[in-house]
């Protein structure tokens, strides 16, 4: 006989087989009902233990948090709420949970709590429906790329480059902490290092994926990257992972098509595939919005929000524009920005793209043309000599999800700007021969996965979307 999963035996309906099945108890009412929950389905099997014929001792042991083997029929149900049930035949304990102890109790529990108890909150509804949609995800991220004619790309994970240029980078060495070696004017000589050189963790694959774009056409990257950036919000992660494609003869509207395109796909794919997951947790949305006085209540749904997404242009805006409606804006004019908007140049904080995005246009934006100089060194000059051909795509409830830009692919200008930021030639002599030798148009993006991930399961704190969040001052497990 073969062991089902909790999936297959609820889309069955022959009943009166006879089935095996594995599990954790999620409870035990009554001596009679087991709510058996496997993680294969956002549901539970109800298994109806036959209390007459089953010891006391094996009774005692059904704990929630139990693992169990169950041996009975499929059978129809007799109760409201479901339609199928097992008829409990025989059931073994594999691995008893202490009621006393056990963190995860039939009851509702802070997400902080769940937090501390990572390692076992995904015996919850909510935390197993979101690690399945993060999973479903990434599976039509993969598959996206792949119907599109990309090639999957692993970039290295230790660099010697800073590819953002903003410094924000955990050393990788194995120098000895107390005493590192010391050249002669007393600096730390990175030459003993393991690598021979000073390395890091990367901020992203991009310049590497640069390399591959310029001879296999159409790559992406999709891999965990690092960033000591000391920002404890709800929407930063020292560790993330970051999605970039990066595509050769492409100018900054292909890759605005792209990746307004692939956005649609992956979202569109859990609509079609994960429909119990995400309805569960837009139903524990709505219950939340209860909670809410009316004017802050969400005017759409979860599942209205992604299907709006995806049936919806992205509004295309140059930086100029933005900066105008933020400068003419209410919280502008009445100083409720906690950064007021004076002057074009100005970088944008969350709190004014979240204004665009939810209060302006009401739906996805991107954003492009920003000012050179608070953009990454690689970006194209734009022939106003000021603005850069770059692109972030703001989302509602998120702000930045996508950072993306077309390559500077002209040496003269890439040197130039290199030299101005003091970024070293020697040490990216690699990426320059790439403007050397057969140089072209290129361009690329990077989607933060953890950012899609809040956006499409409506979680609000990133840290809940992944396993295992790592932040300042946080690495357990
Ligand atoms: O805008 P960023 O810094 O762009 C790059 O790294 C480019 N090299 C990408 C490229 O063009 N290939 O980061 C890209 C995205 C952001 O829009 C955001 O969604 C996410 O990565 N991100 C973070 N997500 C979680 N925690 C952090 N600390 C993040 N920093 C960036
Ligand atoms: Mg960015």
């Amino acid at each position: 006989m073969n062991t089902n999963t909790v999936s297959q035996l609820l889309a069955k309906d022959q009943f009166g087989q006879e089935i095996e099945i594995n599990g954790w108890v999620r409870t035990f009412r009554a001596k009679r009902f087991i709510a058996l929950n496997d993680g294969s389905t956002i549901n539970n099997i109800q298994c109806v233990v036959d209390f007459e014929n089953t010891d006391e001792n094996t009774l005692k042991r059904i704990t929630t948090g139990a693992a169990v083997h169950i041996k009975g029929e499929l059978i129809e149900s007799q109760g409201k709420g479901q339609k199928v049930e097992i008829a409990v035949k025989s059931i073994e304990i594999l691995g008893d949970s202490d009621p006393e102890t056990y963190p995860i109790q039939p009851k509702k529990h802070s997400f902080e709590f769940l937090r501390e108890n990572a390692h076992l909150r995904t015996r919850t509804s909510t935390f197993s429906a979101i690690m399945r949609l993060r999973s479903s995800l990434s599976f039509a991220v993969h598959k996206y790329f792949n119907e599109n004619g990309f090639y999957y790309m692993h970039t290295p994970i230790i660099t010697g480059s800073d590819a953002e240029g903003a410094g924000e980078m955990f050393r990788v060495t194995n120098l000895d902490a107390k005493t590192p070696p010391l050249t002669e004017e007393g600096k730390v000589d990175f030459k003993e290092d393991f690598f021979g050189s000073e390395t890091n963790l990367t901020v992203s694959g991009q310049l590497e994926a640069e390399t591959y774009a310029m001879s296999l056409g159409k790559v992406y990257t999709f891999g965990p990257t690092f960033r000591a950036e000391n920002s404890n919000t709800s929407r930063h992660l020292s560790e993330f992972w970051m999605i970039e494609p990066e595509v050769a003869f492409m100018d900054l509207a292909g890759n605005m098509d792209l990746a307004e395109d692939f956005m649609k796909s992956v979202i569109n794919y859990i609509l079609e595939n994960n429909r119990e997951d995400l309805e569960f947790l837009e139903n524990r949305l709505l219950d939340e919005e209860k909670t809410k006085p009316q004017a802050e209540r969400s005017e759409m749904s979860l599942i209205e929000k992604l299907k709006f997404v995806v049936d919806n242009n992205f509004k295309r805006v140059s930086y100029t524009e933005a900066i105008d409606i933020l400068r003419n804006s209410k919280p502008n004019k009445k100083k409720k920005f906690n950064y007021i908007i004076e002057e074009w140049g100005a970088d944008l904080q969350s709190e004014h793209e979240r204004f665009l995005v939810e209060k302006h246009f009401k739906c996805p934006v991107i954003l492009f043309d920003y000012p050179a100089n608070i953009k990454a060194f690689y970006m194209r000059l734009n022939e106003d000599g000021k603005t850069v051909r770059a692109m972030d795509i703001l989302f509602p409830g998120i702000g930045e999800i996508v950072g993306g830009a077309q390559r500077e692919e002209r040496l003269d200008v890439l040197k130039q700007k290199m030299a101005a930021l003091d970024i070293s030639e020697e040490e990216l002599w690699w990426y320059l021969d790439l403007r050397k030798y057969g140089t072209a148009v290129h361009s690329g993006f990077g989607l933060g996965f953890e950012r899609l991930v809040m956006f499409a399961t409506g979680m609000t704190n990133i840290r809940d979307v992944i396993p295992y969040p790592r932040t300042p001052q946080n690495a357990e497990f």
